[in-house]
């Protein structure tokens, strides 16, 4: 592995103003993809993963968001300092998201094999290469068929309406892979999708960042996906990243509080495996708790919680924000 992590986000800090109004919904997240590794970023609905993966891929409208601090660093170089012209230029071979909505992300009104060769057209003139219409179809002929579409010229000939749901997520997996990223972004891979078409979904995912040496980051809610598809794990907690360790660590020990009430949720023989909640609510981002913010839900808060809790160290490569460690896993 070489020193530095692929993608590398460190104490990224982000605010929201709307009416007038602050939210401090990102503090200080820290985390790592390293090259051809599969990391998820876990916690319940509302936690900060998009507005996570909105700042890593440049997507975050800002106003109303504004990042406050924090440095996001992809291959060694600081993306927030490179936006705009340059990033435009290499951004879809650095990384590129699948999107979750395939209603809503795709356009109704072209064929699919329009939309494809219309990304890989501006993709081709940003990056400076030449390639015809002819080339370029090619070239989404090949990646339908590596997202294993039957016929993928007739796939793209159709409009998005003729296509399933499965089939159209498979599209849009096709749309990440068309410019060969290093990593892929997953927000909630597969949510609009019923329960097997999801685990087909995934299955595809994980075959084809395996056989391509992709890294991936996946964001969920659901942690049956989390076990499945993710060497590594960061539990967040209203914008905070709680604890951080391997996906079998976490699994065998999930030592903060927040992630042992997270796993209590799932149940433990069969069916739904999404996080069901916890008692309370996420706190009011306009007003956040002073320390540790899980505080108000914590069954284990004492007064020092009022202060931000140190990460500590509770096995290899693991660890946990939390002052009270020691109890919670007692
Ligand atoms: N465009 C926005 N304007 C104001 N606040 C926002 C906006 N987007 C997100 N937020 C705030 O950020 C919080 C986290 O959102 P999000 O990252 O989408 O959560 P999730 O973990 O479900 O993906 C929301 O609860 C909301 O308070
Ligand atoms: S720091 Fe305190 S409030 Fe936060 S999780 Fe630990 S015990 Fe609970
Ligand atoms: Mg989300």
């Amino acid at each position: 592995m070489s020193a530095e992590p692929l993608l590398s986000v460190r104490s990224l800090s982000v605010d929201f103003s709307t009416y007038g109004r602050v939210s401090h919904v990102l503090r200080d997240v820290s985390l790592d993809v390293p090259a051809r590794r599969h990391v998820a970023l876990v916690g319940e609905s509302g936690c900060g993963k998009s507005v996570t993966m909105k700042a890593i891929m440049g997507i975050l409208a800002q106003p109303p968001a504004r990042i406050v601090g924090g440095e996001i660093r992809f291959d060694g170089r600081d993306l927030l300092q490179v936006r705009g012209g340059e990033w435009d230029a290499w951004r879809g071979t650095a990384m590129s998201m699948v999107f979750q909505d395939p209603m809503t992300s795709l356009n109704p009104v072209f064929t699919i094999g329009d939309q494809m060769e219309t990304i890989l057209k501006y993709a081709d003139r940003r990056l400076g290469r030449r390639r015809d219409r002819r080339g370029r179809l090619d070239r989404v002929y090949e990646v339908l068929a590596q997202v294993r579409m039957p016929d993928p010229e007739r796939i793209a000939k159709s409009y998005p309406i003729m296509l399933s749901g499965g089939m159209r997520q498979r599209v849009l997996i096709a749309m990440a892979l068309l410019t060969e990223p290093r990593l892929l972004i997953a927000d909630e891979p597969g949510t609009a999708l019923d329960v097997t078409t999801q685990a087909q979904i995934l299955k595809l995912l994980r075959d084809l960042v395996e056989e391509r040496g992709l890294a991936l980051l996946m964001i969920t809610h659901n942690l049956g996906l989390v076990r499945e598809a993710a060497d590594f794990v960061y539990v967040m907690y209203a914008g905070a990243v709680v604890e951080r360790g391997p996906a079998v660590e976490i699994f065998a020990r999930p030592s903060h509080p927040y992630t042992r009430a997270l796993f209590d949720c799932v149940p433990k023989l069969s069916g739904e495996t999404t996080f069901k909640g916890i008692d309370g609510s996420l706190p009011d981002y306009g007003a956040p708790p002073p320390g540790c913010r899980f505080a108000p839900r914590c069954p284990l808060a004492v007064a020092m919680c009022n202060r931000s809790p140190d990460e500590r160290p509770v096995g290899p490569n693991h660890s946990a924000a939390c002052w009270r460690l020691e109890e919670a896993v007692a």
